[in-house]
């Protein structure tokens, strides 16, 4: 008995330790990643570790930790944000577009403290969201937006998805309990990833980036935050007990506990030095990785900070200078229809080249038919187009030429009815704002898109064909569906070529090669990155996954309704009708058996199932401390039992959480369906 008790503790001791040191190593590698920007670890060896601390932690519940790195995957909702009320009111900066007035401020500053030269600390005016962290004994315990400076929106679920955000620090020489605040900001190159695959799910484009980063932070659900790519930079910290007495020293200090802070900041004496750093960004601005709407400037001295205070709004220690968006003037040549991969067509305006923000502008997109009648856009209208913190210029405004009008009437650019490319009528979806190209099989761009697509590192990741290469096969006629590309041979694309404006193209021997040994590890690509692959419209990379899951197979897929598919935790009526359509589409389901027929997987391999709950129905209810209400279902699935919404003589268990009803308690037992609680239910699975 005694040896038994002791090989028990002993194993738990190995656990525990196995997931301090997963923790650790997972912890360091996102702050190399994601706040040094120098990645140690590959995708897929961070995705292992992940997988297995996420399993032990499930095992064992006993060490579960709001900090670990698997929190950071999203899953709590947010049904209303809870309002919490700030330490220290979160006020604003005053702010100015003018020279004169920085000057006034700093004179005004010198005056009131009978100091001369002052140093300066210059920042990057974020444009985001502000947030306000606090972290007490080395933990982030709570986020919250400004919301009206006294009280704000708690945020932490979707902020601990951002993963420049450290969940704990490093070290042990931070203060017992401080807060932190930072913008969080959508860099560019996610945002426009982001918009882009918006416009093609025919959902309406954001306007900016700042709009984009509040807009996910208000998100229900933490796992669509922890898609968006967001990222935070701290500029501000305060608390009680910090030993530094200059705002730099404590960046610095923040810097070394982890956290990604102002990094582009100067330290100037005097108007002299503020002035070349404004000059400075005023141009290079539009380099950065990221909109800046300005430059902030902050006495260093924090006794500085208290001598002067600060007015109901804002500090009188700092202030922002905004930059203007530079504004150039062209004429409208012509607008450009783009049809994309799922069909969405979208206008794009092109004019005469322009020099705006350090670069020549030529087009600009007009998103969509509302878009484009908002501006209402004519023939021959000079366009007013502005570049402000984001490096998309867009239209903000159409001149008309009066004197083109014919018969006194402008002549207002209309959407087109018909594809561009292909000449089918196009069709509008109810509730969406994009027209669509319905030719899904037939339309040149659509099925390049379609492929550039599949080949993509998240679906079949046969990256060394790479979109140009795709491209010359396709018009080369060597490919002519998804299954023709896993026929190829190495003598059949050695050789084809493309010449394009700028150069010849061509695939070699070794390219050739590599090519045909990436087509065919690509049959290994798990059966949820295959469904992604097909490019069903809606179907990104987190629904595909979902519905793999759920369903465990194509043919279970194919044979659910579109009732059963709204079932599904996250599918609207939208995606439903879409996947429906898709796998009734003889055309489609004729290219998944030839699919299936080479190797590709179309159904969840056996070893990712585990069964041990096999067909048994839960009836989830209440509120639980270890898992949210849908990591338990999904967990119900992946251990293949069934999710049921109400207790009948047919239900096997009532998992039951806090909270839940009391009618549901009495019904259980009435039908003698046992009654189980988290553990009982973590017990079951492990
Ligand atoms: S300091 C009490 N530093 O600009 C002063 N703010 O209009 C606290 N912002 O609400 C703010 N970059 O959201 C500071 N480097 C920076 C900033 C910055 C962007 C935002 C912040 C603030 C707003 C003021």
């Amino acid at each position: 008995m005694q040896t038994e008790n002791n090989s028990v503790n002993m194993d738990i001791t190995l656990v525990e330790s196995r997931i301090k040191t997963l923790r650790e190593q997972l912890e360091k590698s996102n702050y190399e990643y994601y706040v040094l920007d120098q990645p140690s670890m590959t995708d897929i060896e961070f995705d292992t570790l992940l997988k297995e601390l996420d399993s032990l932690e499930k095992k064992y519940p006993q060490f579960a930790d709001s900090s670990s790195p698997t929190q950071r995957v999203g899953g709590e909702i947010n049904k209303d944000f809870k309002q919490v009320a700030h330490r220290y009111p979160m006020l604003s900066l005053s702010n100015t577009y003018s020279r004169e007035e920085i000057t006034e401020f700093v004179n005004r500053a010198q005056q009131s403290l009978g100091v001369n030269n002052l140093e300066w600390v210059c920042e990057l005016k974020y444009d985001g969201l502000a947030i306000s962290l606090l972290y007490e004994k080395g933990k982030l315990v709570r986020a919250a937006t400004r919301g009206n400076g006294v009280t704000g929106d708690d945020v932490t679920a979707n902020i601990k998805t951002i993963k420049s955000i450290p969940l704990r620090l490093i070290g042990d020489n931070y203060p017992e309990d401080f807060e932190i605040r930072g913008e969080v900001i959508f860099p560019h190159e996610a945002f426009e990833e982001f918009n882009r695959k918006r416009i093609e799910n025919g959902e309406e484009p954001f306007a900016n980036e700042r709009n984009a980063a509040s807009g996910s932070l208000k998100l229900q659900d933490s796992k669509q935050v922890a898609q968006r790519k967001l990222d935070c930079y701290l500029y501000y910290l305060i608390g009680d007990n910090l030993k530094e007495n200059t705002h730099t020293s404590r960046l610095e200090s923040a810097k070394k506990w982890g956290f990604k802070v102002e990094k582009y900041y100067s330290v100037v004496q005097g108007i002299d030095g503020i002035m070349e750093f404004i000059n400075y960004w005023e141009t290079k601005r539009f380099d950065l990785p990221f909109a800046t709407d300005g430059i902030v400037i902050k006495l260093n001295n924090i006794n500085y900070w208290n001598q002067l205070g600060a007015t109901a709004k804002s500090p009188r220690w700092a202030t922002a200078f905004k930059f203007k968006a530079e504004q150039a003037q062209s004429k409208l040549k012509s607008v450009e229809y783009q049809v994309g991969r799922t069909g969405i067509v979208t206008p794009v305006a092109n004019f005469e080249p322009v020099w705006l923000g350090g670069t020549w502008v030529k087009r600009a997109t007009l998103n969509n038919e509302q878009w484009m009648q908002n501006l209402n856009l004519c023939e021959g209208d000079t366009l007013v187009i502005e570049k402000g913190g984001e490096i998309i210029p867009k239209i903000v405004e159409c001149q008309h030429d009066e004197g083109l009008s014919k018969d006194g009437k402008l002549e207002r650019i209309n959407f087109i009815d018909t594809c561009p490319q292909c000449g089918a009528k196009l069709v509008k979806e109810e509730d969406q704002s994009g027209w669509y190209c319905p030719n899904y099989n037939h339309c040149s761009p659509q099925i390049l898109g379609r492929f550039q697509h599949f080949i993509s590192k998240k679906a079949m990741n046969i990256e060394s064909l790479g979109g140009e290469k795709m491209r010359y096969l396709l018009n080369a006629k060597k490919v002519t569906d998804f299954y023709s590309l896993y026929t190829l041979t190495e003598w059949q694309i050695v050789g084809v070529y493309e010449t394009n404006d700028r150069h010849k193209v061509s695939i070699q021997d070794k390219g050739a090669y590599n090519i045909i040994t990436a087509i065919e590890k690509s049959k290994e690509v798990p059966f949820e990155r295959v469904l992604y692959a097909l490019g069903i419209r809606y179907i990104g990379e987190v629904t595909a996954k979902t519905l793999a899951r759920h369903f465990s197979s194509i043919d279970n897929l194919r044979n659910a309704s579109i009732e059963e598919l709204q079932n599904v935790q996250d599918i609207g009526l939208t995606t439903a009708k879409s996947v429906f359509e898709y796998l009734h589409n003889e055309e489609n389901l004729l290219q998944i058996e030839k699919l299936k027929s080479i190797g590709l997987k179309f159904e969840v391999d056996s070893q990712e199932i585990n069964n041990v709950l096999d067909g048994k129905s839960f009836v989830v209810s209440g509120t639980f401390s270890k898992f949210s209400r849908d990591e338990l279902k999904r967990t119900i699935e992946m251990n293949g039992g069934k999710n049921v919404s109400s207790i009948s003589s047919k239900t096997d268990y009532l998992l039951a959480g806090e909270k839940m009803g009391p009618e549901k308690r009495k019904k259980a037992e009435s039908l003698g369906i046992p009654i189980i609680n988290e553990d009982d239910f973590i017990s079951m699975i492990s």
